[in-house]
């Protein structure tokens, strides 16, 4: 008998036997591999990456950070949070850094909500935090969307009342929708949670929105911490980089100490340090953007059977598929043999089989997309 047969050793919550497994959006590779499209034909319009590729000023730093390889990074990563202190205006005891944000969201939770306490969301979300509290036996509790998921703030306020939970997530703009909460609207649920509720305002698309207001209100709120991602407009998915800001160090202290010690290495701290300065670098992103972002949504309303969920501020959109005969699945794979890879809404559990979630890109993508769909629609 194998040891995996016999073994009585079990995880601690059923959701890591059997939960919810995230699914990221698929690489160019396997479009060229399976359908033989060009890799630099491919619309890639699945995991919101920046059109222009990395900040070349990170680039170099990464280079040059090769010759430290050797040694052990500084384990709270003290010069990157002096750079995101002194970019933002925040005391570096007030910032956290994580190989990424997803690994802040999982600190956040860990730290701040205990077995089985609630953990306010809405639905749908960016998945991992509903993944995360799951994983970490957490009771991720969801506050439904309106139409057009219109963040519906005073049943968001409501669940909150009601559920008392110990963290209550905000993502500005909302992935998968890029609907934008105002500031009132944010403002109302920081001023309507008990002072024993940590608000995690997700700001990872902040850049392409008109709605940078997030930073400031840390200094009104001290239960605030302000989440941010440098794989956006930095253009720094691959290096893995994000990180918690408050003006509250008292927020930031539990972090630091749940967090796995080292987890930031010296690339990601060089890079980081570098990139978080490359304001032309954002710039062009965000310019790119703002001007792709009509022209394809309004060329989806164009298209028969679909049309463009209005509202987003951030570097995706929704598709709705109205035509009856068709399904998120079906037209995702009809995308695909066209060289064009979108997120399938059937993956993204709560927002279901009638929508696609698909990037703004560069014009050459936009209209790779616009054919493909149109091509789809006869
Ligand atoms: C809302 C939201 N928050 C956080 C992240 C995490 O970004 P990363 O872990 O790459 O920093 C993403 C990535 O897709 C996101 O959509």
């Amino acid at each position: 008998m194998s040891h995996a047969t016999c073994s009585a050793v079990t995880p601690s919550n059923q959701s890591l036997i059997d939960g919810e497994v995230y699914v990221p959006g698929l690489p160019s590779e396997y479009v060229t591999r399976k359908y033989g499209v060009a890799p630099e034909d491919v619309a890639k319009l699945a995991s919101a990456e920046n059109p222009h590729g990395a900040s070349p000023l990170a680039v170099k730093a990464v280079a040059e950070a090769q010759s430290r390889l050797s040694l052990y990074p500084d384990w709270t990563a003290a010069a990157l949070r002096e750079a995101i202190g002194e970019k933002y205006g925040f005391d570096p005891e007030g910032v956290v850094c994580g190989s990424g944000e997803t690994e802040v969201i999982s600190m956040v939770i860990r730290a701040f909500a205990g077995p089985d306490e609630p953990v306010l969301m809405h639905s749908p979300c960016f998945p991992l935090y509903r993944i995360y509290s799951n994983c970490e036996g957490r009771a991720p509790v969801f506050s439904p969307m309106g139409k057009d998921f219109d963040p519906d703030v005073d049943r968001y306020i409501d669940t909150m009342h009601k559920v008392k939970p110990r963290i209550a997530f905000m993502t500005n703009p909302h992935n998968p929708s890029g609907r934008l909460m105002s500031e009132a609207e944010v403002r109302a649920v920081c001023d309507a949670a008990g002072g024993d509720t940590l608000l995690a305002l997700d700001e990872a698309y902040v850049h392409y929105s008109s709605a940078e207001f997030g930073l400031d209100l840390l200094r009104e709120y001290d239960n605030l911490i302000v989440l941010r991602t440098m794989s956006k407009a930095f253009g720094l998915a691959g290096l893995r980089v994000g990180f918690g800001i408050s003006a509250n160090p008292a927020l930031i202290r539990p972090l630091r100490l749940i967090k796995p010690t080292w987890n930031m290495g010296q690339l990601q701290i060089a890079g980081a340090i570098a990139g978080i300065n490359d304001d032309e670098h954002v710039d062009r992103a965000v310019a790119t953007i703002r001007e792709m972002r009509p022209y394809v949504m309004s060329g989806v309303d164009g298209i028969d059977g679909f049309r463009a969920v209005p509202g987003s501020e951030a570097n995706f959109f929704l598709t709705e598929i109205l035509a009856p005969e068709l399904d998120s699945t079906k037209v995702f794979n009809e995308l695909l043999r066209r060289g064009v890879i979108v997120k399938d809404g059937s993956d993204i559990p709560q927002l279901g089989s009638r929508y696609l979630r698909v990037d703004v890109n560069l014009k050459k993508h936009m209209d790779r997309f616009l054919w493909a769909l149109g091509d789809i629609s006869y």
